[in-house]
């Protein structure tokens, strides 16, 4: 295994997405971490003659249900290789009309409805203690507004901000408990997009999401209730948009970038045990 990989940027593959599309595979790394193993080998692709790291969160072949993808380990592998920001290319579903099916959206905040799930890496039980995250801009303002650019520059249809409601899953929503998280001020709903961003930020990655809008989740339009074949065909019908955008942001992201310290970096330094000047 070559060793000396240092990718900037990570694209996590959502629903539908097992392989970065139009990038050549140069590596894959089996990163095992404290807290288990990632969804997959951590892939290292060539992409817009740039060298990025791709992990599908699903794993390879959709195997690792929603609730029971390893965040923490995916992350922390990430970081390990030395990501400093991280794309989430995310399937979503609409729960508005001002965030039509077949567009995509910049995702701005999240409203966690899942239980259950590991979303610190600061239990106190480690060197690294308790750390309490500011959550007010989990995604990073940063790569949202590189990734609004991209969008704008291809003329794709999207929207600039919205706030994601995620669900446990693995089933979709009920009619009633989707107007409820309407109501509730949700304008896309998804069952991935927690607790990743905010595992991320407590790693001082970057992290934000491109969406791409596949359904109207119980059809709050008139359309078709959401179904998993339903997401993944209309996700891979928008592969070649998703592959465009990542292809514009990839070249306006500077390998310079440096994301916001949200946690004291000591703290991140003893979560990833790395060695101490001292
Ligand atoms: N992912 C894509 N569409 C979704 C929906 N309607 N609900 C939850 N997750 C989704």
């Amino acid at each position: 295994m070559k060793t000396e990989w240092r990718p900037t940027l990570a694209v996590i593959g959502g629903s539908g997405m097992y392989q970065l599309p139009g990038s050549q595979l140069l590596d894959q790394l089996n990163v095992e971490t404290p807290f288990g193993s990632p969804s997959a080998a951590i892939s290292m692709v060539k992409f817009n003659d740039q060298l990025l790291a791709f992990l599908p969160r699903h794993g390879p072949a959709h195997r690792v249900a929603p609730q029971q993808i390893n965040h923490r380990a995916n992350l922390w592998a990430l970081a390990s290789v030395g990501v400093r920001a991280v794309i989430s290319s995310a399937a979503v579903g609409s729960l508005v009309a001002g965030q039509p099916r077949g567009s995509f959206s910049v995702i701005s905040d999240f409203f966690d409805r899942t239980w259950g799930r590991a979303d610190t890496f600061y239990d106190g039980g480690s060197a690294a203690g308790v750390q309490h995250l500011p959550a007010a801009d989990a995604f990073c303002p940063q790569l949202r507004s590189l990734l609004i650019d991209s969008l704008r520059e291809l003329a794709e249809p999207h929207q600039q901000q919205a706030v994601v409601a995620v669900i446990n899953g693995p089933r979709f929503s009920s009619p009633a408990e989707s107007a409820w998280l309407t109501a509730a001020g949700a304008e896309l709903i998804s069952m991935t997009q927690y607790p990743e961003p905010v595992l991320a930020a407590e790693l001082n990655l970057g992290y934000a999401a491109l969406a791409y809008i596949t359904d109207a989740d119980t059809g709050h339009d008139g359309s078709e209730p959401v179904s998993a074949a339903l997401v993944m065909s209309r996700l891979g019908e928008a592969q070649p948009r998703i592959q465009a955008v990542l292809s514009v942001l990839v070249s306006k992201l500077a390998a310079s970038y440096q994301p916001q310290e949200r946690v004291p970096a000591a703290a991140v330094a003893a979560v990833l045990q790395l060695p101490t000047s001292a």
